[in-house]
């Protein structure tokens, strides 16, 4: 699976988007505001976040089956920018994975640890709180598709090494049976070898998906 995670930004024109595809397998998480355009382009899109409950007093908040009637096939949860800026806890996004897989929709968790976490060998260690929130709401299930996105590798430009993601997948693989994509500065240059090893699944790629002709390189370095 390849998966682009457009942030808060408007992103291409989802019908240029869909033809450059032709047919390839992609996955798209636009802003709220063009989840219904990228869903009439055909494109199959994801949101960004979703929330627990049906509806509710909930401001700023979205829910499953309001996704799942505009045609939304799908939402990341517990994104590391959630996790830091928006007071997202393991807690919560147990919560909204569970509610989403049970209201019918797919779901990308996302999971990593931070550079201190990684300085001072506590990588294994956070990524097992991650995961075992996860996996104690969900198990694994067939909708279910885990992201190690290193918060450092984020927008930074500097990527995991294929040794290092492969070592965290297989390692997050033996907590959770689930694919699990490799998110944090992919680009068309380094797809092709994170994505040769036997634990990466996928990418979750943010910059390089803002731009049709990288995307559509990046679906092809996944097909
Ligand atoms: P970048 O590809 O821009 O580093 O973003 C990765 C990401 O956060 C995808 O969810």
């Amino acid at each position: 699976m390849i998966a682009g995670n457009w942030k808060m930004f408007d992103g291409p024109d989802p019908i240029a988007l869909r033809d450059a595809l032709d047919g390839l397998d992609h996955v798209v998480a636009p802003p709220y505001v063009h989840l219904r355009a990228c869903v009439q382009a055909g494109l199959t899109t994801y949101a960004q976040n979703v929330h627990w409950e049906s509806e509710g007093a909930f401001t700023g908040e979205i829910s499953a089956p309001m996704l799942l009637a505009l045609g939304v096939e799908g939402a990341i949860v517990g994104h590391s920018e959630r996790r830091q800026y928006f007071g997202e806890t393991d807690t919560t996004v147990a919560r909204r994975a569970e509610a989403a897989l049970a209201a019918g929709l797919a779901v990308i968790a996302c999971v990593g640890e931070s550079w201190e976490e990684r300085e001072s060998n506590d990588t294994e260690t956070v990524l097992r709180i991650q995961v075992e929130a996860i996996g104690d709401a969900c198990g694994s299930h067939g909708r279910l598709v885990l992201a190690y996105e290193p918060v450092w590798a984020i927008g930074t430009g500097k990527t995991a090494t294929p040794e290092m993601a492969e070592e965290a997948h297989a390692f997050i693989k033996s907590l959770l049976d689930a694919p699990v994509l490799y998110g944090g500065s992919v680009k068309p240059d380094n797809a092709q070898e994170l994505l040769s090893r036997p634990s990466v699944d996928g990418a979750l790629v943010g910059g390089a998906s803002l731009d049709i002709d990288s995307f559509v390189a990046l679906c092809r370095a996944g097909s």
